[in-house]
């Protein structure tokens, strides 16, 4: 997939960011590559448990496999943890540990024999599955956009404290998001509040990596959830900064109150679906021939993910709440923006009376 921005109008604006992005990233060129390494060691890092190595264990089975679980917005899924032996007293305790916020522990539940006690958000969607008695798995439904991380199932008996440690992730996908008024206008906050408004959360160093791996190439860069700012380059070239490598191009942490920079957003699947409703609209009409439908303009994370979800294709320009105007494409073929990539192509923000283009609705 990609993303590049697929119609000539945009190009002299695409290309007077390039330039500017440019002198940024020959300034910024040496610290790139320093903290595009460090930020590999430091993400792994931040995920490995703070426990020592891990000991042999006596009462859990280390699981062998879904180590690993992955699931969609909505989904419910199983976090296993399955006792091998059962000490006389214990009580067990599933834990979300939050990248961070390193020491801080996020308790989502602690049970024993004969009660059951919820914590916090995640709390109120948990339950323990209790398949057959030996089961502590975690059952955790209607799964949300930032549930993704690691979970620790801990029994605690006072003397030997066991875990097993396994990581939920929330299968979806990222997009750019680059303000009405212009390239490099969101303070971390607004970056955080403007991914909010098109169904999305700032998006995480791995959800924006393995969209990397999945073929995310954007010259732009946006903030992340931890607060730094990156962009993924698949095809290196002189605009994009100096470098002759792919990778993930980062400028490192930044200051969340005064630098500004585009945004990188995640979303998942949706309960509601997406079409397209053709025609010559401003705007405003646009808006209406949604209402008609029983529906509403779409939101651009819900035209990404009903092209990631559904292979959502469509060969026309359409309004979106936002104002922009874009386009879904999974079959790329030279009549629709002539880009060899599968990807969400944007006209960007065009005047919302004079230009009329279809609309797309989400129900
Ligand atoms: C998730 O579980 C709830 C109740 O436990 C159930 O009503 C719902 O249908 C399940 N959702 C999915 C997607 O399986
Ligand atoms: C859109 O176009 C109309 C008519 O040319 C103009 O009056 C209006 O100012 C434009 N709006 C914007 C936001 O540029």
């Amino acid at each position: 997939m990609n993303f590049l921005i697929g119609h000539l109008s945009s190009c002299s604006q695409l290309c007077r960011s390039w330039k500017s992005e440019l002198t940024n990233v020959i300034m910024n060129c040496a610290v790139v590559l320093l903290l595009t390494l460090s930020c590999f060691t430091w993400s792994a890092a931040a995920d490995t448990p703070s426990t020592a190595a891990p000991k042999k264990l006596k009462y859990l089975i280390d699981p062998p496999v879904y180590a690993e679980v992955a699931g969609r917005r909505g989904d419910n899924v199983t976090l296993l943890c399955i006792l091998r032996t059962k000490p006389t007293h214990y009580k067990v305790k599933w834990t979300k540990l939050e990248p961070g916020h390193m020491g801080t522990e996020n308790i989502i539940m602690i049970s024993n024999a004969d009660a059951f006690k919820p914590y916090g958000r995640l709390g109120l969607r948990a339950s323990l599955r209790k398949a057959h008695i030996m089961d502590a798995s975690l059952l955790l439904r209607r799964l949300e956009l930032e549930d993704g991380g690691t979970y620790r199932c801990e029994l605690v008996n006072g003397i030997e404290d066991e875990s097993v440690f396994l990581t939920l992730r929330v299968e979806g996908v990222v997009f750019p998001y680059q303000s009405k008024n212009g390239r490099y206008r969101f303070t971390f906050l607004e970056a955080k509040e403007a991914c909010a408004e098109q169904d999305g959360t700032l998006a995480t160093y791995k959800q924006l990596f393995r969209a990397w791996t999945d073929g995310l190439d954007w010259c732009n860069a946006g903030w992340l959830l931890d607060g730094t700012v990156q962009y993924p380059i698949i095809h290196p070239r002189p605009i994009c900064g100096a470098e002759l490598f792919s990778g993930i191009r980062s400028y490192g942490p930044k200051d969340k109150h005064h630098d500004r920079f585009d945004a990188f957003c995640f979303t998942s699947q949706t309960s509601g679906s997406v079409f397209y409703k053709s025609g010559s609209f401003s705007f405003e009409q646009a808006g209406r021939a949604c209402k008609h439908q029983g529906a509403e303009l779409a939101l651009v994370g819900h035209l990404y993910a009903a092209w990631h979800f559904q292979n959502y294709d469509q060969c026309d320009g359409g309004w979106l709440r936002d104002g922009s105007v874009r386009f879904p494409i999974s079959n790329p073929r030279r009549r629709c923006g002539g880009i060899p990539e599968a990807g969400v192509r944007s006209f960007g923000f065009p005047n919302k009376t004079t230009h009329l283009y279809g609309a797309y609705c989400y129900r």
